[in-house]
């Protein structure tokens, strides 16, 4: 029978704050498939997130189909802005939410997990933020725009680059993206749609060098829309979900779980050949040309 065997992997997933998001179900997905779940959560929420996760208020997300729950070994603290302690600006530091948390720029976790677990054999970068990300591109500050690079494409570079010399040979590495790199979406701004534009052609960029450097296989998955903490922020998420549902070839709910599913596939052996590619999860929705429920269009659709 063939199917995803992931026993004696270990996977580091950075981005994951509650059970709602996709770094979540990615997680699910390979703790089903047997491999050790090694987190990283952003730092102002890191405490939230253990207390929670002690106070079993994600019990019932975590169960597995053999019936028990999902563990992880360890959580980081992360923020994936900086790259080295000497870049976090002073005032992040003194923040309350940081000034007693050590070791959470890229580099430092990196060296910990290493130290910790010693090589990984699977890196997923689950994560995004654009402070300005309700406003159109034309209203975007340069520093809202650099921010949202900084935080959601830059930090996948960063991330590989650190990890990457500590990574098992034939690891493999995702990230998760969105369509609106590709076509226009209005109403995700704040130069999100450039930051996923970046992220995207680093995967192919990053799949030929970290292929040639150290056999490692890099991909992206562009996701449909999900409920999640990040897309709420954004504000129009559930018209989102209904767009997809209305116009997309396949009518019916996009499932993180789908996504974590693919996820699981392409960290997986049986990918072994796929690198540097862009797998769409979204129902089908990026193969559509026109929106077959717009009144202009009325009266055609088959
Ligand atoms: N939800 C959707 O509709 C959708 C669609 C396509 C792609 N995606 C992508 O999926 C990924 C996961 O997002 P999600 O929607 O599941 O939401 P989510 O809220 O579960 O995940 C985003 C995570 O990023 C973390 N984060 C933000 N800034 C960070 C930083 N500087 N350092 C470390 N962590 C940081 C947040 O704390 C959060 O845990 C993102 O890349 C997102 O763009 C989401």
């Amino acid at each position: 029978m063939l199917s995803i065997d992931l026993k004696g992997k270990k996977a580091f997933i950075a981005g994951i704050g509650d059970d709602q998001g996709y770094g979540w179900a990615i997680a699910k997905a390979l703790a089903e498939a047997g491999a050790e779940i090694i987190i990283g959560t952003w730092t102002p929420i890191l405490k939230i997130f253990t207390q929670s996760w002690a106070a079993g208020k994600f019990d019932e997300s975590r169960k597995l189909s053999n019936g028990t729950l999902m563990e992880y070994a360890k959580v980081y603290s992360l923020d994936a802005a900086y790259d080295k302690p000497e870049d976090v600006p002073e005032e992040i530091k003194n923040n309350k939410r940081y000034i007693d948390v050590e070791g959470y720029t890229i580099s430092e976790v990196a060296a910990a997990v290493y130290k910790d677990f010693g090589p990984i054999d699977i890196l997923v970068h689950s994560l995004a933020n654009g402070p300005e990300v309700k406003k159109p591109l034309l209203e975007t500050s340069r520093a809202g725009y650099l921010a949202a690079s900084s935080a959601s494409s830059y930090s996948f570079v960063s991330l590989l680059a650190h990890f990457g010399p500590g990574m098992s040979p034939k690891g493999s590495v995702i990230s998760l993206t969105y369509m609106a790199s590709e076509k226009a979406v209005p109403g995700y701004g704040g130069g999100m749609s450039s930051a996923k534009a970046a992220l995207e052609s680093d995967t192919k960029t990053l799949a030929w060098e970290a292929g040639r450097k150290w056999n490692i296989r890099v991909n992206t998955i562009s996701a449909g829309p999900l409920q999640s903490r990040a897309a709420r922020a954004i504000g129009f998420i559930g018209n989102m979900i209904d767009y997809s549902k209305a116009n997309a070839p396949l009518v019916k709910d996009l499932e993180a779980e789908e996504v974590g599913y693919t996820a699981a596939f392409l960290l997986s052996p049986l990918a072994s050949a796929i690198s540097g590619s862009i797998i769409y999860v979204d129902n089908g929705l990026h193969a559509m040309g026109l929106a077959v429920d717009s009144p202009s269009y009325q009266g055609l659709n088959a």
